[in-house]
């Protein structure tokens, strides 16, 4: 009797408790895919669902959205599910700022069951509200965001500090999202970079070609000099190769 019993007590409670306390509970994770284009995201967007989903084990709950303004209209593209891989972490990124074609993209990893149960966007969309912007009377754009194509995008008069017209597709898919969306409009960045080079967003990826020229560009020298030092190292290396070459041939 005595330590002996307790330590063969313990070491039963271990083999066979062990087995039990190992199975973890089910869990679930809210589900669904939103894709609208919507006039006022903040009171318009209702991120709820009814579907639920059970997770393997390990599993995160996500819920992603990315938005894109252009005009009146903002296209928003999400998702909630589970999610195999990752860390849990919330993401906000402001892809191409005010004024003109705001991006905006959101993306939240957790680890309780059914966490991911954000129900609008009323903390997201920190858009500014739509102040009477100032817009300058010499860069007008086509205008329109839309899922698939355009039917039509008026000429608008573009917001002060815009300094080209953007014209774009987005391939997004992932997190059960498969579309293609097109954003037209007056914008501060250059060049074909609504996205500003920042792809993911959650399970979402996103594509960015631009296939039509941009009606101004006023950076162009800049690219050129962006060249530039890739030129000269080439340009070395060459030299070195050569200089090796000749090395070796003595
Ligand atoms: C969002 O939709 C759910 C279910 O469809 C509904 O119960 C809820 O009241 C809606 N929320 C808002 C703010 O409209
Ligand atoms: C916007 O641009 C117009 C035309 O260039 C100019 O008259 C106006 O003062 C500008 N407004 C602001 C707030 O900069």
């Amino acid at each position: 009797m005595g330590t002996g019993h307790v330590q063969s007590l313990l070491f039963l409670l271990l083999l066979f408790g062990a087995p039990s306390l190992a199975s973890e509970p089910d869990f679930y994770c809210h589900k669904g895919i939103w894709m609208s284009i919507v006039k006022d995201p903040k009171r318009m967007f209702n991120w709820t669902t009814d579907k639920v989903e059970t997770c393997d084990s390990g599993s995160f709950c996500q819920e992603s959205l990315l938005m894109i303004k252009s005009g009146a209209k903002t296209a928003i593209l999400a998702t909630k599910g589970c999610i195999s891989e990752g860390t849990q972490a919330i993401t906000y990124i402001q892809h191409s700022p005010p004024p003109g074609i705001i991006t905006v993209s959101y993306s939240s990893y957790c680890e309780e069951s059914l966490c991911n149960s954000k129900e609008n966007l009323l903390q997201l969309w920190r858009e500014e509200e739509p102040q009477a912007a100032s817009t300058s009377a010499h860069l007008y754009c086509p205008t329109c965001v839309a899922l698939g194509a355009c039917s039509n995008a008026p000429s608008l008069p573009c917001p002060n500090d815009t300094v080209q017209c953007y014209q774009g597709r987005l391939q997004i898919t992932g997190g059960g999202i498969n579309s293609l969306l097109e954003v037209k409009g007056c914008t501060s960045i250059t060049g074909c970079r609504l996205m500003s080079g920042i792809f993911t967003v959650g399970p979402i990826w996103v594509e960015e070609v631009c296939p039509y020229r941009s009606v101004l560009q006023p950076r162009k020298i800049e690219n050129r000099a962006a060249w530039l030092p890739v030129y000269i190292w080439r340009l070395e290396l060459a030299l070195l190769l050569l200089l090796q070459l000749v090395h070796c041939s003595w």
